[in-house]
C-alpha cells in the first residue's frame, strides 16, 4: 500500500497534489511519502515477533538523508557497501550498533572506519577480506564481529543481473567450503565470529527459493555449533521483491515471508538479522516528468518525456517495467492507445515503456513514473550533462526539497582544467 493516489481528479502524494511540486521544484524530481516509507517498514518490522530482530534497512536502495533518517526513527538499522553507506547512516542517525558492513570488495580504510565507529558486525565474503579484517582490527587492539556470507548455490529465480546466489556468482563463500573458512576464521586472532549470512538475489517473487536457501543455513548453523563456534546471529539479507504494476503478479507479504522463515528457522535460537531495501521504498517513491513532444511515427507513436535513463536506468538495464500515470486522472472514457515513452538521451535504450496504453497526452502533460523509490535516484548519473534531479520528501501536508538539483556551474566547479590548458 502507498500513499499516492488520485484526489479530485489530480494525482497527490499523500495531502499535496504532485502538479504544485511540480510548480514550484521543476520537472524532472523525484518524490517520497513519509507515511509510505514508515508504514512498509512497520510492516516488515511487526511480521517478526522477537523483539531482538534487527530490521538494517539497505541503504543501496535508496541512501538519502531524509529517508535514512525517516527509517532510522521508526527504528531501523543500516546495511551499508561503502564508507559512503556508513557515514550516510552515522549522519541520518543510525546507531552504529545497528549497522551491518556487506559487500565484497571492503577497503582496509573502509574497515578500519567501521571498526572506530564501533558497527554490529561485517559480512564477510571472502578469505583474504578475513584476513585483512583480522590484521586491521589486531592493529586496533580489537577484535570484528563477523557473519561470513554462504552463497548457498540456490536459484533466486531473478533477473540475471540481480540474482546473486548461485555458485558461478561473485558472492559469499562456497557452500562446501563454509565449516573450513569458518575454522580459519576462528584462528584469527582479531576476528570474533557471531554468525551466519545469506543474501540470493533481489526482487524475488517467490518463497520458495528463500526457503531453499534459509533450509540449508539453518543446517549449517548446527554444524558450526556442533564445530564448537559461537553462532548468535543468522543475518537473512534481504531480496523480498515488490509488486511493480497495479495489475500483476503479487509477491508474498512479509507476514508470508515471516511464517516460512519461523518454520525454517524454529528452534535455532538466534537473533534474525534482514536487509531489506526496495520492499520499504520501492513503492515509496515517484518520479514526476513532463511531456517534451509528442511524436507519431510511420508505425509508433512516441511520447517524449524531460526524464530520461539518466535518472532512472532500471527500464534499459533490467528491462523493469514502472507503471506510467497521469498527473491529472484521465476521464473513464479516455481513448487509450499504445506509446513508446522514451527520453531525451542520444541512445536507443533511453526509453521508460514500449507498446504502453495511455490516454491521450500533449506536449506541457505531467506524468509519474511510479514504484521508483529503490534503485532511481541512487542509480542516477549526469550522462549528456543533465543535471541530477531533486529529491522531494512530503509528510503530510508539508513538503520538503531533500536533494536540491544542482547548477551547471556547481556540475563544472568539481573540473578544474588542467593546468597546460589555461
Ligand atoms: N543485502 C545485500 C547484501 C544486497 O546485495 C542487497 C541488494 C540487499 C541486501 C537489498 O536487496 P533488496 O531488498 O533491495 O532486494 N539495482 C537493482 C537491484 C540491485 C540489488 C543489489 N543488492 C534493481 O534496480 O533492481
Amino acid at each position: 500500500m502507498h500513499h499516492f493516489d488520485y484526489k479530485h481528479g489530480a494525482l497527490h502524494v499523500e495531502d499535496i497534489p504532485l502538479s504544485d511540486i511540480a510548480r514550484d521544484v521543476g520537472t524532472p524530481f523525484y518524490c517520497y511519502s513519509s507515511a509510505t516509507l514508515e508504514r512498509h517498514y512497520r510492516v516488515f518490522a511487526e511480521a517478526f515477533k522477537a523483539p531482538e530482530t534487527l530490521i538494517a534497512y539497505s541503504i543501496k536502495a535508496n541512501s538519502n538523508l531524509s529517508v535514512v533518517r525517516t527509517l532510522a526513527k521508526a527504528g531501523a538499522g543500516a546495511d551499508v557497501v561503502s564508507r559512503g553507506e556508513l557515514r550516510r547512516a552515522l549522519t541520518a542517525g543510525v546507531p552504529a550498533t545497528r549497522i551491518v558492513f556487506s559487500g565484497v570488495g571492503k577497503t582496509r580504510d573502509e574497515m578500519a572506519e567501521a571498526l572506530e565507529a564501533g558497527i554490529y558486525q561485517f559480512n564477510v565474503e571472502s578469505e583474504p577480506e578475513l584476513q585483512a579484517l583480522s590484521e586491521c582490527a589486531q592493529s586496533k587492539n580489537k577484535q570484528a564481529p563477523i557473519t561470513l556470507r554462504i552463497n548457498p548455490d540456490v536459484d533466486a529465480g531473478t533477473h540475471e543481473k540481480i540474482n546473486t546466489g548461485r555458485a558461478e556468482n561473485k558472492f559469499g563463500i562456497a557452500w562446501n567450503k563454509a565449516r573450513e573458512v569458518y575454522a580459519h576464521a576462528a584462528s584469527l586472532p582479531g576476528i570474533k565470529i557471531v554468525g551466519v549470512d545469506v543474501h540470493i538475489g533481489s526482487q524475488i517473487t517467490a518463497l520458495d527459493p528463500f526457503e531453499q536457501a534459509f533450509k540449508r543455513v539453518s543446517e549449517l548453523v548446527k554444524d558450526l555449533r556442533a564445530d564448537g563456534h559461537n553462532i548468535q546471529r543468522l543475518d537473512l539479507g534481504g531480496g523480498l521483491g515488490i509488486p511493480y504494476a497495479a495489475q500483476g503478479q503479487i509477491p508474498p507479504h512479509p507476514d508470508q515471508y515471516a511464517a516460512m522463515i519461523a518454520r525454517v528457522t524454529g528452534g535455532l535460537d538466534v537473533q534474525l538479522i534482514f536487509e531489506p531495501g526496495r520492499l520499504i521504498v520501492g513503492n515509496a517513491g515517484l518520479l514526476v516528468s513532463r511531456v517534451i513532444y509528442v511524436k507519431h511515427g510511420e508505425n509508433r507513436a512516441f511520447v517524449i518525456l524531460d526524464a530520461a535513463m539518466n535518472d532512472l536506468i532500471r527500464p534499459a538495464l533490467y528491462d523493469a517495467h514502472h507503471d506510467i500515470l497521469p498527473l491529472a486522472q484521465p476521464a473513464p472514457t479516455a481513448p487509450y492507445a499504445p506509446f513508446d515513452v522514451v527520453g531525451p538521451v542520444c541512445e536507443t535504450g533511453d526509453s521508460f515503456a514500449q507498446n504502453r496504453d495511455l490516454p491521450p497526452l500533449n506536449a506541457g502533460d505531467l506524468v509519474a513514473i511510479m514504484s521508483t523509490g529503490a534503485y532511481g535516484a541512487v542509480q542516477s548519473s549526469e550522462y549528456n550533462t543533465r543535471p541530477l534531479i531533486p529529491e522531494v520528501m512530503v509528510h503530510g501536508g508539508q513538503m520538503a526539497v531533500v536533494r536540491r538539483r544542482p547548477s551547471y556551474e556547481d556540475m563544472m566547479a568539481v573540473e578544474p582544467m588542467a593546468q597546460w590548458l589555461k
